[in-house]
């Protein structure tokens, strides 16, 4: 692009703060920008899932910025509020959210102009500051702008049709694992049995979060240095008032709440990808995160899913868990990063997270 139609550009393109009006359009740009098709379908992109995002969040609006040119979006990006607790202390972080610019339009400058406005938007509004899962091609842009990088996330699998999922990436090598999986089938099937409980335990799908959530979040929650609060009011707006589908397991002892985990069922590679997308659980207490990830592999098993997958920041207690539980193979890193002047110390401590899928925006 020569410098005078830059100049001209930078005359004609228009800033705005983010508006109930504009969800359609920014549906538009982003599902017109997305190019996977049926073979990737993590999450609903439609006006609906904007609205709920970026406007019924009980931690607040969303802080937002368009760019238009002759009318029509050519760039948007966001940051929603989380209400997380920090070493006790209630602190509203962000999320960075749908870093987008039409690909007319790149490398003219404008996502740095939005996401400052952004940023300062959001610093107005009480944020203290906000974290990023950023995408290969945000990355670098984050990295530039000083992000901190203090660990890294992993996505931990559990295989559960081994041929459909070896074929879903290597074609050649599915024939070859179709026909192993064939001989160890018997075997396989012994091993894929509903796991029992211990007396008094229990286990239901549920679809919504009740009052007990709370008393649960009250017992569970002081566990964990950083996380979102998961209460009933949070889980519910994320996971039931979603115009995506979840499904909720419960853990009881003696009828009492021992703990939560939110499943999901998400198309990866043409896949059936089954994600263990929250789990709600006292902290390093590995019975209550063995039943209830157990449990959530035979749910997603019996719904179909070829493979069985979470988060973990690599290396943590968590991520330990996870392999004892059968997600023992580790798929993708993601790379997780902080705005750079976070005061918080607890915040760069891999440990102190409870941190899940339902924590980013994808799934
Ligand atoms: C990533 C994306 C949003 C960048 O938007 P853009 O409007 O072209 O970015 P800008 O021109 O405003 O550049 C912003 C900054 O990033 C830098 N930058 C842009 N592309 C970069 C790259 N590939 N590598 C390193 N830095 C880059 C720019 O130099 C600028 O830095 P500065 O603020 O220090 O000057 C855009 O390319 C895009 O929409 N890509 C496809 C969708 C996507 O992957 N989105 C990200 C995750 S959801």
């Amino acid at each position: 692009m020569d410098a005078d139609t830059r100049e001209r550009l930078a005359r004609e393109i228009e800033f705005h703060d983010l508006t109930v009006d504009d969800l359609e359009e920014i549906s538009g740009l982003i599902t017109g920008m997305s190019r996977d098709g049926e073979s990737l379908r993590l999450r609903d992109k439609s006006a609906a899932y904007y609205r709920w995002m970026y406007f019924e969040n009980p931690a607040g609006q969303a802080f937002g910025c368009l760019a238009r040119h002759e009318g029509r979006v050519v760039c948007s990006f966001a940051v929603a509020p989380k209400a997380m607790q920090v070493d006790g202390r209630r602190v509203l972080l962000g999320k960075t959210m749908d870093m987008f610019t039409h690909p007319d339009y790149q490398g003219l400058g404008l996502m740095g102009r939005c996401a400052d406005q952004v940023f300062a938007r959001a610093r107005e509004g009480g944020l203290e500051g906000w974290y990023v899962t950023p995408s290969v091609n945000s990355y670098p842009i984050f990295k530039r702008w000083g992000y901190r990088e203090d660990f890294v996330l992993h996505f931990r699998a559990r295989p559960l049709d081994v041929a459909a999922t070896v074929a879903s990436v290597r074609p050649r090598a599915g024939r070859w694992a179709s026909a192993a999986s064939r001989a160890v089938a018997p075997l396989a099937r012994l091993l894929d049995r509903t796991p029992r409980l211990p007396a008094g335990w229990s286990v239901a799908e549920e679809d919504t979060f009740g009052p007990e959530v709370d008393d649960l979040w009250r017992r569970v929650g002081g566990g964990y240095r950083v996380a979102i609060v998961r209460d009933a009011g949070y889980l519910r707006w994320r996971y039931s008032d979603n115009p995506d589908d979840y499904a909720v397991l419960a853990l009881r002892r003696d009828g009492v709440l021992r703990g939560l985990a939110v499943l999901k069922v998400t198309v990866r590679h043409g896949l059936a990808v089954g994600e263990v997308v929250d789990v709600v659980a006292p902290a390093r207490d590995a019975r209550t995160w063995g039943l209830l990830l157990r449990h959530a592999v035979d749910v997603l098993r019996r719904r179909g899913c070829a493979v069985v997958e979470a988060w973990a920041i690599r290396g943590t207690w968590v991520d330990r868990r996870l392999i004892r539980s059968g997600l023992a193979i580790p798929r993708a890193t993601l790379p997780f990063l902080l705005s750079p002047d976070l005061g918080e110390p607890a915040v760069h401590d891999p440990e102190a997270w409870l941190l899940s899928q339902g924590d980013g925006n994808d799934v």
